[in-house]
């Protein structure tokens, strides 16, 4: 597929997906909704590569949904084509994405980004939900993701008044797990995701999962579940290799199995 929105390039093990409608402060149309999901599948399937970062530009990572798209449309049309669920197969992604995201992350931009697994925010990045103030709410789960990852009394009060918080803001309420300035963000996320791309790959995908399985089970659940897969990982041969590689003080030789 030849990608008109997006960029992707490959460096090493990692990817690096640029969201890319300037015109637009890169808002979500159904095309990159496509070509995102078109990559992102492509990148799970290549064992060449452990980690994706997907970022915008240094204005904005994502202006939102794309309004002029959605002005048209009425209760039959969403309902009927289940407007934004593609994004669900967003994070069906197995293998670990990061948001590196700049400037503006607002409505469906600031969803997108916490649909990533951890969110690197460069020095002027700018989260928001102001949807209330076009008279609808987020829909690609930002109620839901961001309510979690914040806590009610911040998630409702940037849902209610649409008010922007500054990175500074978001690394104190969790949102982000850190802030670095912005002319070094892709260059920082990058080399985050090749730290995670040089780890041993099943335990990669067990990490992120078991981490996720801390939003979806109760406490006693989600123990249990990460137990298992702990467990699960001494069948790897990447186990017996990482622990003997530490005995033997010489970095871990991967093979993924
Ligand atoms: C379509 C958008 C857009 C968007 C910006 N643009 N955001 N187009 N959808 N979400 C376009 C503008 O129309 C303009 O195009 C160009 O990008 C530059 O934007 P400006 O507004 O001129 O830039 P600036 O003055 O710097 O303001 C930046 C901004 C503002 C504060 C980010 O653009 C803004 O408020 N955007 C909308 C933010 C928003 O409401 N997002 C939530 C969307 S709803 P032209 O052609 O005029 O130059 C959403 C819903 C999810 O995400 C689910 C529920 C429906």
């Amino acid at each position: 597929m030849a990608y008109q929105s997006i960029l992707v390039e490959q460096r090493g093990a990692v990817t690096l997906v640029t969201l890319n409608r300037p015109e637009a402060l890169n808002a979500l149309n159904g095309q990159i909704l496509s070509e995102l999901l078109d990559a992102m599948a492509a990148f799970d399937k290549d064992t060449s590569q452990g980690c994706a970062v997907i970022t915008g530009s240094e204005r904005a990572f994502a202006a939102g949904a794309d309004i002029k798209e959605m002005q048209s449309q009425g209760f039959a049309s969403m309902y009927g084509h289940d407007f934004f669920a593609g994004w669900d197969a967003f994070t069906r992604t197995r293998k670990p994405v990061i948001a590196a995201v700049a400037g503006y992350a607002l409505g469906g931009g600031c969803e997108l980004a916490m649909m990533c697994d951890f969110i690197l925010a460069a020095d002027n990045a700018k989260f928001g939900q102001p949807e209330i103030k076009l008279a609808v709410s987020p829909g690609m789960g930002g109620s839901q993701r961001l309510t979690r990852a914040v806590g009610k009394a911040k998630a409702m009060e940037m849902c209610l008044t649409g008010r922007m918080i500054d990175a500074a803001e978001a690394e104190r309420a969790g949102l982000v797990a850190r802030i670095v300035p912005a002319a070094g963000l892709v260059e920082e996320a990058m080399k985050t995701a090749a730290t995670i791309a040089g780890m041993a790959p099943l335990a990669v995908l067990a990490n992120k999962e078991m981490v996720n399985a801390a939003y979806e089970t109760t406490l006693t659940q989600g123990v249990q579940f990460e137990r298992r897969l702990f467990h699960a990982l001494f069948g790897t041969a990447d186990q017996k290799e990482g622990m003997t590689a530490f005995v033997e003080k010489r970095p871990g030789n991967w093979t993924g199995k």
